[in-house]
């Protein structure tokens, strides 16, 4: 799609996010852990989301829409260990059935994963977990492949604590009777959001710190669930009030788990209101904060997939900001744009070094990440003139259900359109 972007209006008024697309992706992944019917409300309607659910279909799930954001899933036929390559390759999340699929159907065999080109993106730890299960794996020709006979319990020790990875052998471990212990796991409210689903199922799952212990049974059953709310879009939101000005409120959130921006735009001089399931933002816009130093960290450090829209917003900060990126080594491709909008930006390794200044003006950008794509909109918004944003791949609806129209409402001026395959515009959807 090709958005464009009127800079110079101020954002008022109150959003609701939906449910968090990265919590929804391992729920539904989930699913295939039992025949029963799973209810999942919350799910929010985004490209990736949409993608899962092919995913889930291709196997021998049935997937109902029972409500708006509301599925029933269950086994419709005999499942198949093997999702098509075309479908597995969109989404990084893909991989996540590898163990699942594994577990029910004694065998699954899956093709190396895609997503947002951010980052080497091995899955070096997933297969390390599913290995200790005692799952049998081996590579052929890009993808891999896990046979079930031997599965038991296990101590698994992460030496990162990869988010997909811990998500992989707690879903697996679920359904491999006896305790299995990870330690360093990622600890992201996400993964959490699992554990309950996977506790509702009939699984034991005890969160500690530093440690997740999982009892798994012989089977498990189906359950009833609401995903927890979108901290990465309501971050998103409130980076918008606070880059644009104006005076902003994001609701149905938790803003338990947006500790690290909040302060962060607290330190940077940005008024933040928080309240039980809302938070507010006031702010008089470009130079009205301060600069600061944000490191992208593992939860609960600063979140990377708030990282770009972080920079678009110290861009325009008064006095100078270091970004440190420490989870994908390749996440700085907003940069490069951002400077063709008249930041000044500086990249030294997964460091940047960011001079703020009075104002940014528009120009044609283009994304090739989801988050990239919104920090590149949130930097319109304070552009002079029109900024366009090229989203060839359709990167922005994988993440975010309605992003322009999100912003329209609080009061932007954005225009969206889709492309054809040549690039050319076909239709003005806003
Ligand atoms: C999830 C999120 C993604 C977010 C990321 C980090 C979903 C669907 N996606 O991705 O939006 O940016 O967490 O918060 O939840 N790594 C390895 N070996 C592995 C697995 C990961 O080295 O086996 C590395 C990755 O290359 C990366 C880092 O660990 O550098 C983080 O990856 P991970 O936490 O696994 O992220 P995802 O689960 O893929």
């Amino acid at each position: 799609m090709r958005v464009t972007v009127y800079g110079g209006r101020r954002l008022f008024g109150e959003i609701a996010v939906d449910g968090a697309k990265n919590a929804a992706l391992p729920l539904l992944a989930a699913t295939v852990l039992t025949d029963d019917e799973v209810i999942l409300e919350n799910v929010p309607d985004v490209g990736d989301v949409r993608t899962m659910i092919a995913l889930l279909e291709s196997v021998g799930k049935r997937v109902l829409l029972l409500e708006p954001g509301v599925y029933s899933i269950r086994t419709e036929r005999e499942l198949v260990g093997t999702p098509p390559e075309e479908l597995v390759r969109r989404l990084r999340a893909s991989f996540l059935l590898l163990g699942p699929l594994m577990a029910r159907h004694g065998s699954s065999q899956l093709p190396l994963p895609g997503g947002c080109p951010i980052g080497v993106r091995p899955v070096d730890l997933h297969l390390k977990g599913l290995r200790a299960l005692g799952a049998e794996l081996s590579s052929q020709g890009g993808s891999w492949g896990a046979r079930a006979e031997r599965l038991h319990p296990a101590e698994i020790h992460l030496d990162y604590p990869s988010v997909g990875a811990t998500e992989q052998i707690m879903m697996t471990a679920a359904l491999i009777p006896g305790r299995t212990v990870i330690s360093n796991p990622a600890q992201d409210p996400e993964v959490h959001d699992l554990a309950r689903l996977l506790i509702k199922m009939g699984a034991g799952i005890m969160i500690e710190p530093g440690r997740l212990q999982v009892e798994g049974a012989k089977k498990l059953s189906g359950a009833v669930h609401t995903v927890i709310p979108d901290r990465i879009n309501a971050g998103t939101f409130l980076i918008a009030g606070a880059i644009a000005g104006g005076d902003v409120t994001v609701t149905r959130c938790q803003p338990l788990h947006l500790e690290a921006l909040l302060s962060k735009l607290d330190e940077l001089g940005i008024t933040v209101h928080e309240h039980v399931e809302s938070v507010r933002v006031i702010s008089d816009g470009p130079g009205s904060f301060v600069g600061g130093r944000v490191e992208a960290r593992p939860y609960p450090g600063f979140p990377t997939d708030l990282q770009p829209q972080m920079m678009a917003l110290l861009s325009v900060a008064r006095g100078s900001s270091i970004i440190k990126e420490t989870v994908w080594e390749s996440r700085f491709a907003h940069a490069a744009e951002l400077v063709r909008m008249g930041a000044q930006i500086r990249l030294e390794g997964s460091t940047a070094l960011i001079e703020g200044v009075a104002g940014l003006s528009g120009a044609e950008v283009s994304v090739n990440d989801v988050r990239a794509g919104a920090a590149l909109v949130l930097a319109g918004l304070i552009a002079e003139g029109a900024t366009v944003v090229i989203d060839r791949d359709e990167h922005i609806r994988r993440g975010y259900r309605d992003l322009v129209g999100d912003l329209n409402r609080l009061g932007a001026a954005i225009i969206e359109e889709t492309l054809t395959v040549e690039g050319s515009v076909t239709a003005e959807t806003r």
